[in-house]
């Protein structure tokens, strides 16, 4: 068992509830078939991928958070008065400004919190609980909700084959309060970044250095970016990387690993970053087939999922990683308390 350690927190934080929502709206690889040069085999087997939720035009980031952070704060037996802060891990905030937290503590009437939206890319909701998990741990913050949520659909060509078969929309939302027991909750992160990768993933216009223009807006450039196989590459090293310096600065081996939820960007990353880590595949949650990914929203997906379907159980020992655009990399280790989903 992990003991606390007195010079990383002054009480324990945890993630009080989940809960997640993805869009009615489905977009199956039958559908894309249609759309580009692409077969529903090529995509399976390359992403492991079936379906993905998506909006309809006119609903934001916002919309699908707020669905997600209603569930989880009335699950955590809070109104959403009680709530601190609002972190919104996303790629694409419903506008540039205003931040999506700041529209999203408007629907939500969460009167007395503060907020920002947090740039990680994939690594949005990795990236948000480890900061909540500073905050409440230092007594700063009683009760932070963590969203990881995005709307992809909003900035992806649909006549680019290498990156429209990949993504979805969806959200999820946390609560991290105080851990009643000191042995449950966030237990470490290891957080880094690699700014020297950043044209692998990127949308390229749209802010202060390439302005809006007819040009741009022509030339596509508001759409993701990727150079597929570098991003991969990186993922891959990086997702095994994060997570055994992790365990090893914890005293831990994979055989302590009771679960491990990775971002799901594709499945053959998940499943070489778990092997090369020595898990084996029923400890790894894989969902990707039915919402691609969704970017800051794949890991509380995954969660949800795994509570769900009753493998994720009080005491577990739970790793989770990401990578994101950036790149961004992300591990946390948690002892999973009973939490209503
Ligand atoms: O959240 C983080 C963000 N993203 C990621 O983590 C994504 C990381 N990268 C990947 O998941 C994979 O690189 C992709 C799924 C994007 C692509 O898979 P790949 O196995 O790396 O394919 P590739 O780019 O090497 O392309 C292989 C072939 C190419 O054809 P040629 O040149 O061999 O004739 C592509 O044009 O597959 C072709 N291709 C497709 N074919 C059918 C690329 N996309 C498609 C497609 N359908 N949708």
């Amino acid at each position: 068992m992990v003991t606390l350690s007195p010079t990383r927190a002054v009480r324990r934080a945890r993630i009080a509830s989940l809960a997640t929502y993805v869009p009615p709206k489905l977009l199956t690889n039958a559908d894309l078939e249609h759309m580009v040069d692409t077969t529903n085999e090529w995509i399976l087997q390359r992403t492991g991928i079936r379906q993905r939720h998506i909006v309809e035009p006119g609903v934001g980031t916002s919309d699908l958070a707020k669905e997600a952070a209603l569930v989880a704060i009335e699950r955590a037996g809070l109104t959403p008065a009680d709530i601190d802060l609002i972190i919104v891990g996303t790629t694409t905030p419903d506008t540039l400004f205003p931040s999506t937290a700041c529209r999203l503590q408007a629907k939500i009437g969460a009167t007395r919190a503060w907020g920002f939206d947090l740039g990680a890319a994939c690594s949005g909701f990795v990236y948000g609980v480890s900061t909540a998990t500073g905050l409440v741990a230092s007594g700063a913050v009683n009760h932070a909700l963590v969203i990881g949520a995005d709307v992809m659909s909003s900035i992806i060509d649909y006549t680019d084959r290498a990156t429209c078969v990949i993504f979805g929309d969806g959200a999820g939302a946390a609560v991290i309060s105080a851990s009643p027991d000191d042995q449950i909750g966030i237990l470490d992160f290891e957080n880094y970044v690699d700014g020297t990768g950043g044209d692998a993933l990127q949308m390229p216009a749209g802010g202060s250095l390439m302005r809006t223009t007819a040009e741009t807006v022509a030339q596509g450039l508001h759409y993701v970016k990727q150079d597929g196989q570098t991003v991969f590459k990186f993922a891959v090293r990086n997702t095994e990387e994060a997570a055994r310096r992790l365990l090893e600065r914890n005293h831990l081996t994979a055989a302590d690993v009771d679960l491990f939820v990775s971002h799901q960007a594709n499945r053959r990353i998940i499943t070489s970053a778990a092997e090369k880590l020595g898990i084996p595949p029923e400890k790894v949650v894989i969902n990707i087939e039915d919402y691609g990914n969704t970017t800051a929203g794949t890991i509380p997906l995954a969660l949800d999922d795994a509570v769900k379907d009753g493998r994720l159980k009080h005491g577990d020992l739970v790793v989770l990683a990401s990578v994101g655009a950036g790149f961004t990399v992300g591990s946390v280790l948690m002892r999973w308390g009973t939490v209503q989903n």
